[in-house]
């Protein structure tokens, strides 16, 4: 049988919740990942040291029998430089999302006023926390990631040691900037190397697949794969595994996130296989990302192989993408 290892998997862009939902998932990403960099739009959001530690405690309490480092974040307010200096040991990163374009977005950033993040964004550079940001406009859905190329420039530019993390890039246009500042970088999740905008609603809709960002055209699926394969030394695997309880998907008004933490190597296997690419996934999935964050997971080992493997149609009450379908890979080992 054909295999694959993986060694310290990284998931740089995760959702694990709080409370029940918490307990549900956490394990699932812990099983199969050393760390991962974890989302901080809860109600009310993560944004004191009390917070995050907090919240850190409450997700090792959730996955008391696996290794798994949570890289925790805050989430973006205008801080200033004493109060980042006492969090920065704290945390890995801080995100950035634009006011209500996203789940809890609410208390995001309203106005891209340089001079009135400067003092928060020169402080970040200094002590060396990147800026993950959630980088759409509130434009017409299929342009409001390429319309925000132009606040990433006015970042990028501004600040120029910040590094500054494109989260879930699902364009063309997000790949190009990856060559144009050196202070650039990008996660990509495994749904969006898999599916374009007729997957979630050319035939029928499919809430499952629905997120923000929407997943895009053709052309954009071709220019994430082709830096994701390849292993672009600026791109990492971030799942943006994003769970809802299912009468939230399967509603008038479905949430937006895809649930995809149990399944996300599997897929990835299946993906870099299939274009034979294999050996560009170990950096893909982690050593990018330990480069780029400055990061050591401890020894974790991560055996695949390829047999069908059917994906349950629930994880409690989340629904996770292929729900019932039988993809083709299947984790073997954990070590
Ligand atoms: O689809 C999404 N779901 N996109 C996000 O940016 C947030 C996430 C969530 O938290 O549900
Ligand atoms: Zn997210």
């Amino acid at each position: 049988m054909k295999t694959h290892t993986i060694l310290m998997p990284l998931d740089m862009h995760l959702h694990l919740r709080d409370g029940v939902m918490l307990e549900n998932v956490a394990p699932l990403t812990a099983y199969s990942f050393s760390g991962g960099i974890i989302m901080p739009n809860l109600v009310p959001p993560v944004n004191t040291l009390e917070d995050v530690k907090a919240y850190r405690a409450r997700i090792m309490a959730a996955v008391p029998n696996d290794f798994f480092e949570p890289y925790m974040t805050l989430f973006y307010r205008n801080y200033d430089k004493a109060f980042l200096q006492s969090v920065a040991d704290e945390i890995t990163a801080i995100k950035l999302y634009p006011a209500g374009i996203t789940t809890n977005s609410e208390g995001g950033v309203s106005s891209f006023d340089i001079e009135e993040m400067r003092e928060t964004l020169e402080a970040m550079s200094d002590l060396e926390i990147p800026l993950c940001v959630h980088g759409e406009t509130d434009g017409f859905v299929m342009d409001r990631e390429a319309e925000f190329m132009s606040i990433y420039e006015l970042l990028a530019k501004n600040f120029p040691k910040l590094k500054i993390i494109m989260e879930h890039i699902t364009t063309k246009d997000a790949v190009e900037m990856l060559d144009k500042y050196e202070n650039l970088y990008a996660t990509i999740t495994v749904h969006h190397l898999l599916l374009t905008l007729d997957d979630v609603i050319g035939g029928m809709m499919m809430p499952h697949l629905f997120c923000k960002p929407i997943a895009k055209r053709p052309e954009d699926l071709d220019a994430l794969l082709s830096v994701a394969l390849s292993a672009h030394p600026k791109v990492m695997f971030g799942s943006d595994s994003a769970p809802h309880p299912q009468h939230k998907k399967e509603s008038c008004g479905c949430a937006a996130g895809v649930f995809t933490a149990p399944i996300a190597l599997q897929l990835l296997c299946e993906i870099f296989e299939q274009y034979d690419k294999l050996d560009n996934l170990q950096d893909f999935v982690s050593d990018n990302a330990q480069r780029i964050y400055g990061i050591c997971p401890e020894f974790k080992e991560i055996t695949l192989e390829k047999r069908p493997f059917v994906v349950p149609e629930h994880y409690s009450s989340v629904v996770p993408m292929y729900a019932g379908e039988a993809i083709n890979w299947a984790i073997a080992s954990v070590d």
